[in-house]
C-alpha cells in the first residue's frame, strides 16, 4: 500500500514546512482553522520552553541545544492526530526529523516559492533571524535545503504573490484530493 493509501480516511496531523519566509506560521493558522484543527508553531514552543526568544536561545545554548528541543517538539506534535504544525525553516533538513514525521504517519506539505521571493519578503522582514546574514548566504542555504523539502509528502507550488489565505486553501485542496482530510 502506498503512504497515501495509508493516510486515507484518517484524519493525520500536518506539517507545514519549507524556507524562512514562505509564511508557514500564517498559512498554517487559516489550514487549521478551515479544517477545525489546532495549530501549533514549533519556534513558539520552543521558545516557551527556554523562557527566551529564537535569537536568544542561539546566543546562550548554540544551535545544538535549538536543534534537540526542535526534534523532542516536533516527535510530540507527531503524535497527535489534530493539529496543523508550522515547522521552523530546519526542522524538515534533518533525516532524523523526517523520519518521525513519516513514522507516525502525519503529513508533510512544502510551501514552495521560487528563490526571489522569498529573497524579497526577507530583506523587508527585519525580525532578527539567526539562520539569516544576507541575501547570499540565505541563497546557499536555500539551495542546500531544497532537496530535503521535496521530500514532503505534499508539494504546493506557489509565486509568493498568494495572501496566506489562498495558499490555506490550496493546501486543503491537495488534501482532499489525496482524501487525507474529508
Ligand atoms: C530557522 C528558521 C526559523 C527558526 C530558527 C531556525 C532555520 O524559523 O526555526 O531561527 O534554520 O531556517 P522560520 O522558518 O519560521 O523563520
Amino acid at each position: 500500500m502506498t503512504a497515501l493509501g495509508d493516510t486515507m480516511d484518517q484524519m493525520r496531523s500536518i506539517f507545514l514546512v519549507g524556507f524562512m519566509g514562505a509564511g508557514k506560521s500564517s498559512v498554517g493558522a487559516a489550514v487549521a482553522r478551515k479544517l477545525g484543527l489546532r495549530f501549533v508553531d514549533l519556534d513558539d514552543e520552543i521558545q516557551a520552553r527556554f523562557d527566551a526568544t529564537i535569537p536568544e536561545i542561539f546566543e546562550r545554548h548554540g544551535e545544538p541545544a535549538f536543534r534537540s528541543a526542535e526534534r523532542e517538539e516536533l516527535a510530540r506534535f507527531a503524535d497527535l492526530d489534530d493539529v496543523v504544525v508550522a515547522t521552523g525553516g530546519g526542522a524538515f533538513c534533518s533525516e532524523g526529523n523526517r523520519e518521525i514525521i513519516r513514522r507516525r504517519g502525519a503529513l508533510s506539505v512544502f510551501l514552495d516559492l521560487p528563490w526571489p521571493a522569498l529573497r524579497r519578503r526577507l530583506a523587508r522582514d527585519n525580525r532578527d533571524r539567526p539562520k539569516y546574514a544576507d541575501a547570499d548566504q540565505a541563497e546557499q542555504l536555500f539551495d542546500e535545503r531544497l532537496p530535503d523539502y521535496r521530500r514532503a509528502s505534499f508539494i504546493v507550488t506557489l509565486d509568493g504573490a498568494e495572501s496566506s489565505e489562498e495558499v490555506a486553501v490550496r493546501v486543503v485542496e491537495e488534501l482532499e484530493e489525496a482524501s487525507c482530510v474529508t
